[in-house]
Formats: structure tokens, C-alpha cells, sequence
């Protein structure tokens, strides 16, 4: 359903010359550098399936989805959705797709939601059952009627972002991108919003492709994890095949008498290869060690041979630790060939 091959996009920022009369010179400078902003991204999305684009701030994921909905042309490489070119084919790919730019409104600023919705409606050529079953829907898990007449610019952000994703299903698009649709939100919206888009996509097998901040939406929404690091894909799989991938677990004790927690630390750094120790609590202490290296085993022996041990874990990683390590790593080639 949504296929890359190789997307690069690059662009052209001016030269930056520091203070006031520099800044006033760039303006005519012709000076300027390149900013890759994706870097050879491949990937295949299957229809139906609900996969999460994720990376740091700053890794492309936003780039990528303007070139997949259309908005920006690629500097190189292919991208299809539903079979089109977005950027070559905008006004099908159009009716095809649903999108939320978190950052961006795709509503008309000046009319209540209501109208935008009659708009909507009449673009696309929505049929009236369509339009009904997908308002009664809305209605029931995101109360859109509460937005009233207020036009969209006097909107709160949470207001705005629940016409935002309603708007972008109302045309039971064959695929929808969500670049961070539950920023803002409180906790019983960000369930109304996944809960939302579930339904659909088991309803009508809605492809969903989602990026987000927030490990809750990814958890909640997605079967598939797509990471993207500095500019390339790094990681394509199941959120538990990511998991398993953890090149790093962690060991979490407590200890009574001994040393403080500073010496603690610094004796197991030393006496541990490539593990590193962090305080959680007072005497709580989490010991990161790499897989490849040592065993859960090895490092809960090293522990009871050295301190007077309360309690001792070796809990399951979890995907924001994972992901943290993903986004912290430098930029390198593509560890991962998707
Ligand atoms: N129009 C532009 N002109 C110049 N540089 C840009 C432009 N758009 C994005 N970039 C740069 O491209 C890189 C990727 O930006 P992008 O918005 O795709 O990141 P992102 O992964 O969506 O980040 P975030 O999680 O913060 O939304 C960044 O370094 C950004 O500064
Ligand atoms: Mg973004």
C-alpha cells in the first residue's frame, strides 16, 4: 500500500554568518548548505497494516510523510501510495489518503468544524450514509458537536486535533498518515483518538501510518514499529521483534549497609565490561549491561558477591529504553538493511 524506494530529500538552507550585519548578508549570499533531511529511506507498507514511524526529533519522519501524501517531491528515489506517485498525482492521491499534520491545519481557519465538514464532504463526493455512519462515530467517541460554531482558529489545541483526525477518515481513505495527531491532548482524548482510529482500521482496513512522540499511541495503535534514524530506516518489524533486538537489558537492585551509591556505581563500571550503573532511588541502582557481553546470571552474581542485596530484577525491556538508545547512537550506515 505505501512504498518507498530509496527516498532521499535534501535541502538547500543559506549559510548562516553570525550577528546582525552577517544575518543581513545572508540574505543575499548565495552561499549555502545541503541538509539531508532523509537519507535513502526503504520501506513497505502492507495494506490494512498499522505501522508507527518513529525517531528522534529531527530524524525526516515528518519530511518522509510530506513526500508520501504529496506535498514535497523527493530528490531522489520513488515513492507509491495505493499504486500513485502522491507528488505526481496529487489530486487521486487525494481521495486515497487521510492526513493529520499535528503541526499544521487542514481546516478552513475562518468556519466552525461543522462547515469544514461540509466542505469536506462535497470535495471528496462523500455519500450520504458514508457521511453519517462516519459523523455518528465521531460523535460517539470524540463529541464533535461540543466544538459548536466557534471557527477553528479560536479552537484549543486539543479542540482542533480531534476535528483534525475526524476530518481526515471522513472519506474512508484507503490509507491515512498521522504525523503526531495526539499531540496536545489529554489522557482520555489520546484513548478517544486511538480508539478511533482501531475502529476504523478494523472496520473498513484502513492502512495507518503514524508518527508519534508518545509510546502510548504507538502500543495502543500500531502492529508494526518502523525506526528511522538520522535520515534511514534502522529497524522494520513487530514491537516485539524490536524488543528482542535489544543489544542492552538491565539488572535493578536494592542494597542495604555497603557503600554509597556513588562508590556502588563506580565499582561496577569498573568491574563489569561495558556496563553502565544509574541511582533510581536512594539505594535503588539500574545496571544497563550489553546482551552481547555478559548475562543477567553474570551480573546478579557480581551483585550478591558485593552487596547485601534487598531485591534484584531483571525486568523486561521496554520500548522507550530501547528507543532511547536507538536515537542516542551516532550517525552511522544503515546497521539494519530493511
Ligand atoms: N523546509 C525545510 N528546509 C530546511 N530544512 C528542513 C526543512 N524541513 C525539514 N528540515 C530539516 O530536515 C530534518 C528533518 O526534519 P523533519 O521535520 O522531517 O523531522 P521529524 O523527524 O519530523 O522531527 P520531529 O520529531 O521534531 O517532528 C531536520 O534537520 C530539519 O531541520
Ligand atoms: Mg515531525
Amino acid at each position: 500500500m505505501i512504498v518507498a524506494e530509496d527516498l532521499v530529500k535534501e535541502f538547500k538552507v543559506h549559510r548562516r554568518r553570525p550577528g546582525l550585519i552577517g544575518s543581513l548578508g545572508t540574505l543575499f549570499s548565495r552561499e549555502h548548505d545541503i541538509v539531508r533531511a532523509v537519507s535513502g529511506v526503504s520501506f513497505r507498507i502492507l495494506p490494512g497494516v498499522r505501522a508507527a514511524y518513529i525517531g528522534a526529533n529531527g530524524a525526516g519522519k515528518s519530511t518522509t510523510v510530506k513526500m508520501l501524501t504529496g506535498v514535497m517531491n523527493p530528490t531522489s528515489g520513488r515513492c507509491t501510495v495505493a499504486g500513485l506517485e502522491p507528488y505526481r498525482d496529487r489530486r487521486r492521491t487525494a481521495a486515497n489518503i487521510g492526513v493529520v499534520f499535528g503541526q499544521r491545519s487542514q481546516l478552513w481557519w475562518d468556519l466552525p468544524v461543522a462547515d469544514s465538514f461540509r466542505i469536506l464532504r462535497r470535495i471528496h463526493d462523500i455519500p450520504d450514509p458514508v457521511y453519517r455512519r462516519n459523523m455518528a462515530l465521531y460523535q460517539e467517541l470524540l463529541d464533535l458537536d461540543a466544538l459548536g460554531t466557534t471557527p477553528v482558529r479560536q479552537l484549543s489545541l486539543g479542540q482542533r486535533m480531534r476535528a483534525e483526525v475526524a476530518a481526515s477518515l471522513l472519506h474512508d481513505p484507503a490509507a491515512v498518515f498521522l504525523d503526531e495527531p495526539t499531540v496536545g491532548l489529554d489522557l482520555v482524548l489520546k484513548e478517544a483518538v486511538r480508539e478511533l482510529v482501531n475502529r476504523v482500521n478494523a472496520q473498513l482496513g484502513t492502512t495507518v501510518m503514524l508518527t508519534s512522540h508518545d509510546i502510548g499511541d504507538i502500543t495502543s495503535i500500531c502492529d508494526q514499529v518502523l525506526v528511522v534514524n538520522h535520515g534511514a530506516v534502522v529497524h522494520q518489524g513487530t514491537v516485539h521483534e524490536l524488543l528482542r533486538a535489544a543489544d542492552t537489558r538491565a539488572v535493578v537492585f536494592e542494597y542495604q549497609d555497603g557503600p554509597d551509591p556513588h562508590q556502588a556505581i563506580a565499582l561496577i563500571e569498573a568491574r563489569l565490561p561495558g556496563v553502565t550503573a544509574r541511582q533510581s532511588e536512594c539505594r535503588r541502582i539500574i545496571v544497563d549491561y550489553p546482551t552481547g557481553r555478559l548475562s543477567a546470571r553474570q551480573v546478579m552474581a557480581f551483585l550478591l558477591e558485593h552487596f547485601d542485596l534487598t531485591d534484584c530484577v531483571a525486568p523486561e525491556p521496554d520500548l522507550e529504553t530501547v528507543l532511547r538508545r536507538i536515537y542516542t547512537r551516532r550517525a552511522e550506515p544503515r546497521e539494519v538493511p530493511v
